[in-house]
């Protein structure tokens, strides 16, 4: 009997209207245009504005728009998973509010949290449904409204995120699909990205209000160490024990924090630059978006049967690559 894989059969993404640019935040800090286009790749990001607008908003049209695509009712959806660091509330999980919000009243929905890593972590959760045999469209989003816990007098982080979503659908496939992941996650890592109020750990008080924990923490330099030799690691490991060349890859889709550290990445794995994608320059880094905002992007050019390696790296630290072969 053939084995049942999981394809990714659309992909819809939602971007915020408002572009905040590298001039605007040249008015807001101490930076300049020149700093963050070298240092980072960034030109400018999305971000969502508007009260009572949040993560599952973004997440809820990047949904609407992935089933009008594959012509699906709602009511087809046998399970929706959403991996995000800025759920709507601690609970429900944003995914409920989603499928809510959506009118997918036939499945069952929770959040994932991998941080940058989150996306490639519900896919591959979300494809051993699908192999098991018994759901047959499975919805997984990466959503984030980074703007919600980003200080925007530090200069070190507010230049770099951005607020979207992210939506594909997996069903079942008996040829091209996810075929072989490698995840790997060191928790020691917490100590260099991280929030640190609002937890159990620190519940919410006027003294960590005062001291600014409720955003993202991060010392940029060790993570970007850590960034580039553990996706370009993971992704060696994956292809050699799939007797991957460097030849054999259509793409590779890394994670998009930073632009060199997605140079860095695709050139130690032996990869020309333009097999990388690459879309930082319009989003920044929209953490549990980013890798499905790329296939977004270069939908167009992806053929069916193509080798795909996405990976990531994050705060935890969780890393990670997957092999896909592109299914349409
Ligand atoms: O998605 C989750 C995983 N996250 C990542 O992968 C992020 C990894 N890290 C990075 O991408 C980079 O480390 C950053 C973009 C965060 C920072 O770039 P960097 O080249 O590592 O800069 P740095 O932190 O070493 O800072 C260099 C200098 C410092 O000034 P001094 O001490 O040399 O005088 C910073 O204060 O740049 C200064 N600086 C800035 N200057 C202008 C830091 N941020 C800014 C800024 N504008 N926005």
């Amino acid at each position: 009997m053939t084995q049942i894989k999981a394809a990714i059969t659309a992909v819809h993404g939602h971007l915020p209207d408002y572009i905040l640019t590298n001039q605007e935040l040249e008015k807001m800090v101490d930076t300049t245009d020149e700093w963050i286009s070298t240092r980072t790749g960034i030109k400018e990001r999305r971000i969502l504005k508007g009260n009572g607008l949040a993560t599952s908003d973004m997440g809820a049209e990047a949904v609407k728009g992935l089933l009008k695509k594959r012509g699906i009712d709602p009511a087809e959806v046998d399970m929706l998973l959403c991996s995000t660091v800025t759920p709507d509330m601690k609970f429900p999980a944003t995914a409920n509010l989603i499928s809510h919000k959506t009118d997918i009243r036939n499945a069952f929905s929770y959040d994932m949290n991998a941080a940058c890593s989150g996306f490639i972590y519900a896919l591959v959760t979300a494809s051993k449904y699908i192999e098991s045999g018994r759901y047959k469209k499975v919805v997984v989003i990466g959503a984030d409204k980074m703007s919600s816990i980003v200080d925007y007098t530090d200069r070190q982080t507010c230049v770099i995120f951005g607020d979207a979503a992210c939506a594909v659908l997996l069903e079942p496939t008996e040829e091209n699909g996810i075929i072989d992941h490698e995840f790997e996650t060191d928790g020691a890592g917490y100590v260099h990205l991280h929030m640190k109020a609002g937890g159990s750990l620190k519940p919410p008080t006027y003294e960590t209000i005062d001291a600014r924990q409720h955003y993202v923490y991060q010392e940029g330099q060790a993570v970007f160490k850590f960034a580039v030799t553990k996706m370009a690691g993971v992704s060696v490991d994956l292809m050699q024990r799939n007797n991957l060349r460097a030849e054999d890859l259509a793409w590779v889709v890394p994670h998009q924090a930073n632009l060199r550290i997605i140079e860095a990445t695709g050139k130690r794995m032996g990869v020309p630059a333009d097999k990388v994608m690459v879309n930082i320059q319009k989003y920044g880094n929209t953490t549990n978006a980013t890798i499905p905002l790329c296939l977004w992007d270069y939908e167009n050019q992806l053929k069916k049967g193509d080798n795909i390696i996405l990976t990531a790296f994050g705060g935890g630290f969780t890393w990670g690559a997957v092999w896909l072969k592109w299914a349409y």
